[in-house]
């Protein structure tokens, strides 16, 4: 099994900020610990715009296309051209606010797997979704894009319930226990038992070491507190 901290950027960050936060960061030098992994997915425009030493360089995004006439679109083979080690596919962002749909995010997961570099699936509910005891529901119509991949496959989910996205109020940790249960338990009939489970949605340093110890946790996908050296440390210390 697989342990991995990662940030998202989102669309934040310039030369300067990146710069001032790889002369702060000091990751778990987990690429020396087999199995454990840190990162950042940072905007496309800083992926070779400093030494991310021991941690892994990821983009948030990725073409559903294959290389053509598809005018902004960035290919696997170009983020892997640049060095991208992770990509992160169907964050609730691209889902909610961008209108991508399933089949495009097994697109994107197979243009990812094609070219190298490691794919990421983020599934979530709404908090309407889970008021209306929808919740396997909607995780089990996001997890249909893993369909392309198989028993050998090396790729993470990330389960991010909407409502705990940059809210600052975290899932519980009974909820996120029992949504992890159930992906690992869903996962495992597919195959899929050896593929780590990262949780996401306000984690920071005052929650990180509860919610690690979690059964089925197997890392985390961070935004804002990502941004700053020191925050994202302490929760990459967590595991
Ligand atoms: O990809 C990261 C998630 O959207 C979580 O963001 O830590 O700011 O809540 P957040």
């Amino acid at each position: 099994m697989n342990y991995l901290v990662l940030g998202n950027w989102k669309s934040n960050g310039d030369q300067k900020a990146l710069t001032a936060f790889l002369a702060e960061f000091s990751p778990v030098n987990r690429a020396l610990i087999d199995g454990y992994r840190t990162g950042i997915a940072v905007p496309y425009h800083l992926i070779q715009a400093g030494d991310f030493g021991s941690a892994w360089v990821g983009a948030q995004n990725v073409s559903a296309f294959p290389p053509g006439a598809y005018t902004g679109e960035i290919t696997g083979g170009m983020l892997s051209e640049l060095g991208t080690q992770f990509g992160l596919v169907g964050h609730s962002e691209r889902r909610h606010l961008m209108g991508e749909t399933v089949e495009q995010t097994r697109a994107k997961l197979e243009n990812l797997q094609q070219s190298g570099i490691y794919p990421i699936l983020c599934v979530g509910e709404t908090l309407d979704e889970r008021n209306q005891g929808r919740l396997h529901e909607v995780l089990l119509a996001q997890l249909a894009a893993l369909d392309i991949f198989t028993k050998d496959s090396s790729f993470a989910v990330a389960y991010e319930p909407v409502w705990a996205i940059g809210t600052g109020v975290a899932a519980t940790p009974a909820d996120v226990a029992d949504a992890h249960r159930f992906l690992r338990e869903t996962l495992a009939e597919r195959g899929f038992g050896h593929v780590p489970l990262m949780y996401g949605g306000s984690v920071k340093p005052a929650n990180a070491a509860e919610l690690a110890a979690i059964d089925d946790v197997h890392g985390f996908l961070v935004g804002g507190a990502s941004l700053k050296a020191g925050s994202f440390g302490e929760i990459d210390r967590a595991f």
